[in-house]
């Protein structure tokens, strides 16, 4: 499983952030062709990108192309020329605004179709869907379901605000006059899907930059529920993503001390539930302390 702890947004359109991207500490890169590139800058973009994958040095970051969406004339070309050009450094693909499951299945035949031509290894390049309007949430049970390359799903709260209509411009904070959390149902909704189908689940990007408190507090709410990252668009954003989604030294400590107190008891003692200090563990427990270790290993930790 590939840590996407802090995710980084790099417009394809920009060769100076193309190559600043690559010595920032981040888990995953996306060279985007979608909205942080003009219509005119679009085709530019993609060779941009190309040349970014094969001559730059990402080691240690999963790597991945975001394509226009399905409602778009540049989807197709966005796909081919990428991934002609440079499928062999290439690790996914993310799809934006996703709405149902036929725009992830027609993906997954098109890099099927570029995999024989080119002689990749089949199968091997992943796909992100990301989840950003009232249809695509709608349908996120069937589009999490919907193909074997499918790694994770990732919520787009600027888009989504926009296609249902609520009233904030602030992405990631409340909007003024609710009283609950506006954005507890859709990240339960998504991560409700992802788990079902063994997908991780990213949380989108943070706009107001130069608030890293502010990208610290909506962080750790998705990072709290479960979600395995966050977007991040400037490097100020790196360090607290990375911090947010791994688990605190303490509790790494913690659940590794759980797993070798269980495997000790169950096997040599065969017990079920034993006690480890004040506290009583059993299987249950060792399955949320696998969680735990496998994200703190992940961090290094
Ligand atoms: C990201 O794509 C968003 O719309 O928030
Ligand atoms: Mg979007």
């Amino acid at each position: 499983m590939r840590s996407r702890r802090s995710v980084l947004a790099v417009p394809g359109s920009s060769p100076r952030f193309l190559e600043k991207a690559q010595t920032l500490p981040v888990d995953e890169v996306f060279l985007d062709l979608e909205d942080s590139v003009a219509p005119l800058a679009k085709e530019e973009a993609r060779g941009n990108i190309v040349t970014a994958l094969r001559e730059g040095d990402w080691t240690g970051k999963t790597r991945v192309v975001r394509v226009n969406d399905l409602t778009t004339q540049w989807t197709y070309r966005d796909v081919i020329e990428v991934v002609e050009g440079a499928g062999a450094y290439l690790d996914c693909v993310m799809l934006p605004k996703v709405q149902d499951p036929t725009e992830v299945v027609w993906l997954d035949t098109l890099l099927t179709q570029i995999e024989k031509t080119m002689g990749y290894e089949p199968g091997r390049i992943g796909i992100e869907a990301q989840i950003e309007n009232a249809r695509g949430l709608v349908n996120v049970d069937a589009i999490a379901g919907s193909s074997r390359r499918l790694e994770t799903l990732v919520f787009g709260p600027a888009d989504f605000m926009a296609s249902v209509g609520m009233r904030t411009l602030v992405v990631g904070e409340q909007p003024p006059g609710y009283e609950g959390d506006a954005y507890h149902y859709i990240l339960m909704r998504l991560l409700m899907a992802a788990r079902t189908h063994d997908l991780q689940v990213i949380d989108g990007p943070y706009l107001q930059i130069k608030d890293v408190e502010g990208f610290r507090r909506v962080a750790r709410r998705s990072a709290a529920l479960g979600f395995d990252g966050k977007w991040v668009l400037h490097p100020s954003q790196v360090e607290a993503a990375n911090e947010v989604f791994s688990p605190a030294q303490e509790d790494y400590d913690h659940a590794e001390l759980i797993l070798e107190a269980y495997e000790y008891y169950t096997t040599v003692e065969k017990r079920g539930a034993v006690m480890l200090g004040d506290e009583m563990i059993d299987e249950a427990s060792r399955k949320m302390a696998l969680v735990v270790a496998a994200k703190g290993r992940a961090a290094g930790l």
